[in-house]
């Protein structure tokens, strides 16, 4: 059954942070992404996403970020079932989703619960459906009864869209417009979780900080869950309670995000934060460039080479995730030199 629609009855979000011991809303774990290369057995194989463990608490908002290519689209779209997995399981409110075909999922009754708003909504609106389409097509889609008209005018209300805007082709709006459209797309199914791609590297810098507040004014009123993936830190540290770092498709340091910022412990991390614009911490300098993920070295740290700590130690054994001595039980770290 459907949960009633009203922002109102929402709890505050003081009441929606959920106490740890709570079951997590989802939880992935050992999940990676393999695309081969072209056929045949010898073909090369690129390692998207590589046994990554994330689980996400109700109420919670965990920023992912991480340089370009990465992973983390491919970890948005797994999570998000609109791509299946190598390996690996994915639960959501307690139920296995992991082994449901894309497909499949597509049409099934979790499919509203977890949505997902692209990094660029010119791309993702299809130009020949007026706003009001756009907004009310996953909820024809997926079946859900009710006055679809009045649903489409509520969501567009809450995101600040005015009605008058909504039989107007993605061309004849602006760019913090087709965002808006974008969320309400998202939310018009009453999703639970919501998968934000880098939602506003697309738009302009005055136009980016509407729309996080409006994201953020969103998950309070609605008491959502964001995973918020985004390669500017400074969002993500505005934006999350937690942040989870990839590094060439692998969990490199997670943690609260008071913690990871404030003391990071990834070399990784600790250049990434090196490199905020006004950061007062000394350049982090890395070597060379970044490897390839098509075939990596399985028995290697893939930071090495490019880590200003390594050493050959490190070409030969791949950091698991360890809890930082010191800092929260939650800030945990994949580094060999690590002390601890
Ligand atoms: N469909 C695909 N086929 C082959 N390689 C892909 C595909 N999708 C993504 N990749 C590769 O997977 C890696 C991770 O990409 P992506 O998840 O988009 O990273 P990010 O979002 O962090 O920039 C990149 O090397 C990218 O080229
Ligand atoms: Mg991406």
């Amino acid at each position: 059954m459907r949960e009633p629609a009203a922002p109102e009855l929402s709890p505050p979000a003081g009441t929606v942070a959920a106490a740890p011991a709570e079951a997590p809303l989802i939880a992935a774990t050992g999940l990676s992404k393999r695309f081969p290369l072209g056929s045949g057995k010898r073909a090369p194989v690129l390692h998207a996403v590589d046994a990554v463990d994330l689980a996400l608490r109700r109420g919670e908002s965990v920023g992912l970020v991480g340089e370009s290519g990465c992973g983390k689209s491919t970890l948005s779209r797994l999570l998000a079932r609109l791509l299946d997995p190598t390996e690996g399981t994915i639960s959501f409110e307690g139920r296995d989703i992991g082994t449901i075909p894309a497909r499949a999922f597509a049409t099934s009754g979790t499919r509203g619960k977890i949505q997902l708003v692209f990094q660029d909504a010119t791309d993702s609106l299809d130009p020949r459906q007026t706003a009001r389409q756009a907004i009310a097509e996953p909820l024809l889609r997926l079946g859900i009864a009710g006055d679809v008209d009045e649903r489409v005018r509520r969501v567009a209300d809450e995101v600040g869209l005015p009605p008058e805007l909504l039989g107007r082709w993605p061309h004849q709006l602006s760019g913090g417009q087709r965002a808006r459209v974008g969320i309400a797309r998202a939310l018009a199914p009453e999703p639970s979780l919501l998968i934000l791609d880098e939602p506003t590297a697309a738009l302009d810098v005055s136009v980016q900080a509407v729309v996080l507040q409006l994201l953020a004014r969103l998950r309070r009123e609605r008491g959502l869950t964001y995973l918020f993936v985004s390669h500017d830190l400074n969002v993500v540290r505005l934006l999350c309670d937690r942040v989870v770092v990839m590094y060439l498709g692998r969990v490199v340091e997670e943690g609260p995000a008071a913690q990871v910022f404030d003391a990071p412990g990834h070399p990784y991390t600790r250049a990434l934060i090196s490199a905020i614009p006004g950061s007062g911490r000394a350049p982090v300098p890395l070597a060379g460039e970044v490897r390839s993920p098509i075939d990596p070295d399985p028995a290697a740290c893939r930071f090495h080479g490019r880590c200003p700590d390594g050493d050959a130690a490190c070409a030969k054994a791949m950091p698991r995730l360890r809890a930082v001595p010191g800092s929260s039980p939650l800030h945990r770290v994949a580094c060999l030199k690590m002390p601890g």
